[in-house]
């Protein structure tokens, strides 16, 4: 049995001006796990045998895939008729074409999660990271953490066209990063703890749509929006300094700041606004939208003690869950 894990990811600031190559921060957060056990034993007569009885098609019914977070028990041959691939699938088949094996042997893979699925918290890029792991070393070619961030970079093209790469870099590496598209990932320093609360809208939107109408707010008018991402990239440089220089009470100006230019940005929602006004009325020290915006997280920033009181707004202001974690 191979196992392997992976955590979602928060991000802090810079979400979607990234895309555009200014730095954003991320952190790890709550854990995916994927267990592959492999039939290797195989010889090779049999395993001839098996190309030529069965064919290519036909190892995908000997790979079966169990989530049951998702309700999913299922071979991959039946996931791939679709004609929209199951992303599951999709990370299955190129994990088997990166490692150049055309018939893989029977797998039986089991995925669980701790993170709530379409949340904004990287549940997909957790599952693909976990799986790619778990996979190659069942068939007993373990990646590199390099090589397991490109495979999942791929998987994220496919779920929506254009990502920065920051929600792969930071759940495959798994701890917190300085990102900036194309450059070599950078880690953050933490230098001293500070609490978030998390605030899930229950609403789930779909990246690909925020980031693709960013795109076109900006193609239609590159200066303009090229400006609020220069603004969006110097507060992510600013949360930086104070993040590594333990400078905290600097952070909630901060974050009010970018979620101000998320706004102008058209990815805020009416649900995620209300979850940011009722942390800042009990105290939060400053709160903003987390990753791709119209719905998933809020995070805010609270005095440890004020966690609790916070949490309880967010809920009574109708967030569908909460999350306090610690960063450090
Ligand atoms: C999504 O978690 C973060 C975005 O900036 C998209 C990306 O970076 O690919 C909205």
């Amino acid at each position: 049995m191979s196992s392997a894990s992976a955590p979602g990811k928060i991000i802090l600031f810079g979400e979607h001006a990234v895309v555009y190559s200014r730095p954003a921060l991320a952190v790890p957060v709550l854990q995916v796990h994927a267990d592959a056990a492999a039939d290797l034993t195989t010889d090779d007569e049999a395993d001839k045998r098996i190309r030529t009885d069965l064919g290519e098609k036909d190892w995908r019914s000997r790979i079966f895939i169990e989530a049951p977070d998702i309700g999913l028990f299922s071979t991959l041959d039946a996931l791939l008729s679709d004609q929209t691939p199951h992303p599951l699938a999709a990370v299955i088949i190129n994990v088997f074409q990166f490692l150049g094996i055309t018939t893989p042997p029977a797998i039986r893979i089991r995925v669980t999660s701790s993170i709530p699925v379409a949340s904004g918290l990287g549940s997909g890029a957790a599952v693909s990271v976990a799986l790619i792991r778990a996979l190659a070393s069942a068939v007993q070619r373990p990646l590199s953490d390099d090589q397991v961030n490109v495979l999942a970079y791929e998987i994220e093209k496919l779920h929506h066209g254009t990502p920065s790469g920051i929600d792969n870099s930071v759940v495959t590496y798994a701890m917190p990063v300085y990102f900036v598209r194309g450059q070599p990932i950078e880690t953050l320093r933490v230098g001293a703890p500070f609490t978030l609360v998390i605030g899930y809208t229950g609403v789930s939107a779909p990246t690909k749509e925020s980031v693709g109408d960013v795109r076109k707010l900006w193609e239609a008018d590159k200066p303009r929006w090229e400006k609020v991402f220069d603004q969006v990239g110097e507060i992510a440089q600013g949360a930086r300094a104070a993040i590594e220089t333990g400078n905290t009470s600097a952070l909630g100006p901060l974050m009010d700041a970018n979620h101000a230019l998320l706004q102008a940005l058209t990815v805020s929602s009416v649900e995620l606004d209300q979850l940011v006004l009722a942390a800042k009325a009990v105290g939060a020290e400053g709160a903003k939208l987390s990753g791709g915006g119209r719905g998933g997280n809020m995070i805010a920033l609270v005095a440890s003690e004020k966690a609790e009181a916070v949490a309880t707004a967010l809920r009574s202001a109708g967030a569908r869950s909460t999350i306090t974690t610690t960063i450090q």
